[in-house]
């Protein structure tokens, strides 16, 4: 029997991070990130991964690297490595290759500071996916993308996709066709320049974090608020999409606050706990409230880290940047904002 190849092709993607207003916290099958609750999730700029991904026809091994951005590469290897490797086969089995039709030659870089503590697999896997695509010359829906994405584990990817205010859904509702509960696709809710929204990111962590957020998914269940989160969700939820629509920061504050502070007493009931807060973020926290008190519009939230993430509009960007560089334990401040998604560029790192 002769294998199908498919054609040699290269290509290279960006995408961004994003930031859930409302959390991913919890899966009913954590194995294919198939998430308990929606989320919503506005998609950053600046914080992107970058990454070059050549198809080449015929029986051979995957290649990883990572680009330093500066013309190095070199071969990623461990946990980061093996996640890519089997993002690649979901990838493989998606476009209907056998094994050894092809192999991938990958490398990847983070525009945001390696050692920040910052999530990057959302950015990492939304761009590994959609240069997968095209460098396989396919075309695929952003819904299809978004599917595609959550794939690889990383359920925020599946948000990372697609540009401005997002949401995810837990389950796929039947005005979605094709209707299939199990395949949760992410939308937008409004394009990025439907409301200009900063998000100034305060690093107070620079290494690893020690639990990922894999194990909090598992862990969530475990916590006695977990059922309460859950029963005040939809009403936050659509809290929440209201504010971006109506482009109201004074309604949306709260509930971003009051969802993040959610989260992490989930993760410090859970069993066994899971602290991600140092003393720096407790002081970030504070510094926001100060602001707050002094007619300055900002709102906090934080993801399973210890940074935190002051969203604010415009005008009011350079007084929380100030405010936020002069906090004790604040190492560095990341500015970013709302932006469109993903991209295709024409250089590549090999
Ligand atoms: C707290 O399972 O998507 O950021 O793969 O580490 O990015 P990573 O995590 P994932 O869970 C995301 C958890 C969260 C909340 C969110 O982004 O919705």
């Amino acid at each position: 029997m002769t294998v199908p190849l498919p054609a040699p092709g290269k290509a290279t993607a960006s995408a961004p991070a994003n930031i859930a207003f409302i959390k991913y916290w919890g899966a009913r099958d954590l194995e294919r990130a198939l998430p308990v609750n929606p989320s919503i999730s506005m998609t950053l700029t600046r914080c992107r991964s970058r990454t070059t991904v050549e198809v080449r026809p015929g029986p051979g091994e995957d290649e990883i690297a990572l680009a330093d951005g500066a013309g190095g590469l070199r071969p990623a290897a461990g946990a980061f490595a093996a996640r890519i490797h089997g993002h690649l086969d979901a990838l493989r089995r998606w476009a209907g290759l056998a094994p050894g039709a092809a192999s991938f030659r990958v490398a990847t870089h983070n525009s945001f500071p390696a050692a920040a503590g910052l999530a990057s697999s959302a950015s990492g896997f939304a761009a590994l996916t959609v240069a997968t695509v095209a460098a396989l010359g396919r075309a695929a829906s952003p819904a299809e993308l978004s599917s595609l994405a959550r794939r690889s584990g990383s359920g925020s990817a599946a948000r990372s996709v697609v540009g401005g205010y997002v949401e995810w859904p837990a389950t796929r509702g039947p005005a979605t066709p094709p209707a299939d509960a199990d395949d949760p696709v992410a939308a937008t809710v409004a394009p990025a320049d439907h409301w200009d929204l900063r998000d100034l990111i305060a690093l107070v962590e620079t290494g690893a974090k020690e639990v990922s957020s894999l194990a909090g998914h598992r862990r969530a269940a475990t916590s006695p608020h977990f059922d309460r989160r859950l029963a005040e969700l939809p009403h936050r939820l659509d809290a929440v999409r209201r504010a971006i629509l109506a482009r109201d920061f004074a309604a949306l504050a709260p509930r971003v606050e009051e969802e993040a502070i959610d989260l992490h007493l989930i993760a410090m009931s859970s069993r066994p706990p899971i602290f991600y807060w140092q003393p720096a973020t407790l002081a970030v926290l504070a510094a926001v409230r100060a602001l707050r008190g002094e007619g300055v519009a900002a709102c906090s939230t934080m993801d399973a880290g210890a940074n935190v993430h002051v969203l604010c509009p415009p005008d009011a960007e350079e007084a929380v940047a100030a405010r936020l560089a002069a906090t004790a334990g604040v190492h560095e401040v990341l500015r970013d904002r709302v932006g469109d998604g993903p991209e295709l560029h024409d250089e590549h790192f090999f």
